[in-house]
């Protein structure tokens, strides 16, 4: 992959910029701007080497379709004032645009296009589409690792018609994951969580064969107590898991690579009731698995311990109510503390993890945190992902 930052020849080229600026947008409002400030780097480095930039972005699920409440302005106001630097948002019809459109008035430097899914060919990975984008510039830079898994004009089609590059962000995820996936120091272990775990099957499986340790929390691992024999009262649960849970165990045993579940769990009346500390064999029927217990957590954390290596995908409980945060903020902890000491390579991610590091201010403190969501999880699938795929 050619990664923009060893192109020497960029003075006054027109670079398209495909970037995931789909931040959380409420009534016109950005409610979390982690992905605009992780990809400002970026930006800055194509105006220090003397360049155009033209950003391309989605950010919603329009369907082809203009969407007032979906345009990219509140993202392009943000843009401006964390760069203090002028940008035009060009809200004309991206078929009728064409490159001498751009660029035009007041030496501008950075334009940016309107919500690429206000066409329906976008996520059609349309050829014509894909050749009239590229047709704007002289480079195409893709740094919207978390869009990579979608085969879609502005990611995928487009390299055909234009030197392509890898962004400085998508450069530094892929390296991440390859600590996680191929260039591994071992011991390896991942704590997963997430309420589904027919959603983290294929993850779970890829990853087996690799890891020493898989330690599963948060909801998913009620259906493993289940499994195991336990009472889980009214814990929320997945129908018909039972296959998927013995397929994990079998290949585990396979692949000599240890499946850990909570030991100890801590329960509720309901979801903004007070925490109770229980026996796995003690669980009533009405009441809640919310969190883990405190021997898990002990356990959990020898295994950090002895870990080099952690990728942390889903909260071991219901971390939004701080009686059932303690399983999740005593892992993170331990994290955090191994990896001030330099003994361990971190890497969380997932909405719900991003979001609980963020509430505490402990994203600086793992060596990678990633806000991609599906393409997150597609990767350690260990599925080849369109977008990394036609810059290869
Ligand atoms: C994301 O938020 O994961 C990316 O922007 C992709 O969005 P999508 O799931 O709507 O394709």
């Amino acid at each position: 992959m050619r990664n923009i930052k060893d192109e020497t020849n960029l003075n006054q080229k027109k670079v398209l910029l495909r970037l995931d600026l789909n931040v959380p947008l409420n009534n016109g409002k950005i409610t979390d701007t982690t992905r605009i400030d992780k990809i400002l780097p970026t930006i800055n480095f194509l105006l220090k080497s003397n360049t155009k930039v033209i950003i391309l972005s989605h950010v919603g699920r329009p369907k082809g379709k203009v969407v007032n409440e979906l345009s990219l302005k509140p993202i392009c106001e943000s843009l401006k004032n964390k760069l203090n630097q002028d940008i035009r948002l060009i809200s004309k019809n991206i078929k009728k645009i064409k490159s001498t459109d751009l660029f035009d008035a007041n030496n501008e430097k950075i334009v940016i296009l309107e919500n690429l899914r206000f066409y329906e060919e976008e996520e059609k990975n349309d050829n014509v589409f894909a050749r009239h984008l590229a047709s704007l510039a002289d480079i195409y830079v893709n740094d919207a690792f978390s869009c990579s898994h979608r085969a879609h004009a502005s990611i995928f089609e487009i390299t055909k018609f234009i030197p392509s590059y890898a962004g400085l962000q998508l450069n530094l995820e892929i390296d991440a994951l390859s600590k996680i996936t191929s260039e591994i120091k071992k011991p390896i272990t991942c704590i997963i969580g997430g309420s589904k775990i027919s959603t983290k099957i294929n993850v779970i499986k890829n990853l087996i064969p690799k890891f020493d340790n898989i330690i599963i929390v948060g909801g998913m691992a009620n259906n493993v107590l289940k499994f195991k024999g336990h009472n889980i009262g009214k814990s929320i649960q997945e129908d018909n898991c039972d296959k998927i849970i013995e397929e994990i165990f079998s290949l585990s045993i396979k692949k000599n690579c240890k499946i850990i579940y909570p030991e100890d769990v801590t329960v509720g009346k309901d979801l903004n009731g007070s925490a109770q500390i229980k026996e796995l064999n003690d669980v009533s029927e009405n009441e809640l698995i919310l969190d883990i217990g405190p021997k898990s957590i002990k356990n959990i954390n020898n295994i950090i311990e002895e870990s080099n290596t952690i990728l942390w995908n889903g909260p071991a409980g219901y971390f939004e109510n701080p009686s059932f945060a303690k399983g999740s903020l005593e892992i993170m902890k331990k994290i955090v503390e191994k990896n001030k000491a330099n003994t361990i390579y971190s890497v969380a991610g997932g909405g719900d993890t991003v979001a609980l590091l963020n509430s505490v201010g402990a994203v600086n403190n793992f060596d990678f945190v990633s806000t991609a969501g599906g393409a997150f999880l597609e990767y350690l699938e260990g599925k080849e992902l369109p977008g990394i795929k036609a810059l290869n």
